[in-house]
Parts: structure tokens; sequence; C-alpha cells
């Protein structure tokens, strides 16, 4: 698989209507390719203004379908079709309890609150101080004041909230860090980019009473997971 384009950064020029309008035409973009099935998921993406996540000199770009740079070591906000590709399968839905692992921009994050919505909870863990920063400034300023951001080393988890509905990681692991099938319930799924075979492949995990249950939903392109049980020693 080949590596992304990252377009050259930009002092911005597209008006809020502009964004508005690249909005709709990519949620009906995204519904024409498959990504976007459900409603709730929908609704969520449609609310979340993408570009007030993105920064400043990459901000035009923000409906384009590539990863772009953020503030940090390789971070990045994924491409927009990412959400729909792993809340899907994932399920994610009204009153769940989330985990995050790699809050990169925030935007996932806001998306998957306007999901779960008031009876659900989110939690987001970023390794990144300056993408944590970066993230948590981008949540407060959209008025998501109810996450749980959490600074460290997600692939331990956050066990003072587990145990969790679903879990979302959003960089590829070599393994998926034991502690986040630990902190799964019973019933629940987590999904994440698995480095196999020198690709990487999108992994939902089930985890029932006797066994996890494991399936592939196809190749994709993530920034490696840091910290323990990272890809590499950072
Ligand atoms: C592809 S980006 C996430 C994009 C994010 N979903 C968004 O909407 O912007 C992956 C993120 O995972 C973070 N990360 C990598 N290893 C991590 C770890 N062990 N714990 C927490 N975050 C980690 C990176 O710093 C990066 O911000």
């Amino acid at each position: 698989m080949q590596g992304w384009i990252i377009p050259l950064p930009k002092e911005p020029s597209k008006s809020k209507e502009d964004f508005s309008k690249e909005r709709k035409k990519k949620l009906k973009w995204l519904i024409r390719q498959g990504y976007l099935k459900s409603e709730r998921i929908k609704d969520a993406m449609s609310k979340v203004p993408r570009e007030d996540f993105i920064p400043l000199m990459y901000k035009d770009y923000s409906y384009l379908e590539v990863p772009l740079p953020l503030p940090g070591k390789k971070a990045t906000i994924s491409c927009p079709h990412s959400y729909p590709l792993f809340y899907e399968p994932l399920g994610l839905d009204t009153g769940h309890k989330f985990l995050e692992v790699g809050l990169g921009s925030g935007y996932g994050t806001a998306v998957a609150r306007e999901i779960v919505g008031p009876e659900g909870l989110v939690v987001s863990i970023e390794i990144d101080p300056l993408t944590f920063e970066f993230a948590r400034k981008n949540l407060e300023n959209e008025g998501y004041n109810d996450i749980v951001l959490v600074k460290g080393d997600g692939g331990l988890g956050y066990p003072e909230m587990s145990s969790y509905d679903r879990i979302c990681v959003t960089a590829a692991c070599l393994e998926i860090p034991p502690p986040l099938i630990e902190q799964l319930r019973i019933g629940g799924r987590l999904i994440a980019p698995l480095i196999e075979f020198g690709s990487q492949n999108l992994v939902l995990l089930e985890k029932s009473e006797k066994e996890i249950i494991r399936k592939v939903i196809c190749q994709v392109l993530y920034v490696s997971l840091r910290g323990i049980y990272g890809v590499s020693e950072d």
C-alpha cells in the first residue's frame, strides 16, 4: 500500500458557508461509497465542523480524503471516511461508554460524543502532549466539556472508568494491547489497525464470555502506536 500525499500548507481562504457545503457534499459521497450507513453517525458527522479541528494552514483541505498533519510527533487527523469506517462496524450507539486511544485533533472524539449522546460517555487518551493540548482546545472551543481527556499511554487503557462498551484504537499496533481487551466489557467491540505481514488490517474484535471473535474489515494505513505496546520505543 502506498503512502499519503499531503497537500502543501497554505493560508486559509474558505468561508464557513464553503465548509458547510463541502461537509454536506462529503456526507453524500460517504453514503454513495457505502462507508456511511446509519442515521446516527450521519447526524453526528453533519453536526461537527471538521474544519474547526484542523490546523490553520491545512483548513482549506478539511474535506479532502487525506490525513492532515497535527501539532505533535507524527500525529495526524485521519481522512473523513475513517470515522464511519471505524464507527459503523463498531456499532457505536446512544448510551455507549466509549474509549478512544489516539485523540489526535479531537474530531473523532467529538463525532463519537454526538453519537453516544448525553446518556453515554467518551474517554479519549493521547500520548503526545502537544497533540493533546491542540485537541483539548478544539473540543473546548466547540463546547464539548463532558469528555474525559487523558494525557498518557492509551495502550494501558483507562481502567478508572472501565469497562467499555466500545474501544477504538486510531494508531496501528503490532498486537491489540492486552489491557484494552481486559477493559472491554463482555459483548463489547474493539476496532484497531493491526500490522500483519507488512501491511495493516483494520480488525474488529467482539468479546464474549468464552472467546474473542475477530473479523478483518479491510486494509488501511495509519500512524504507528507509541508507548509500551507501541511499534517503536519512543
Ligand atoms: C491517526 S491519529 C488520530 C486521529 C484522530 N482520530 C482525529 O480525529 O484527529 C493517531 C493518534 O494516536 C496518537 N497515539 C499514538 N500512540 C498512542 C498511545 N500509545 N496512546 C495514546 N495516543 C497515541 C498519536 O499521537 C495520534 O495523535
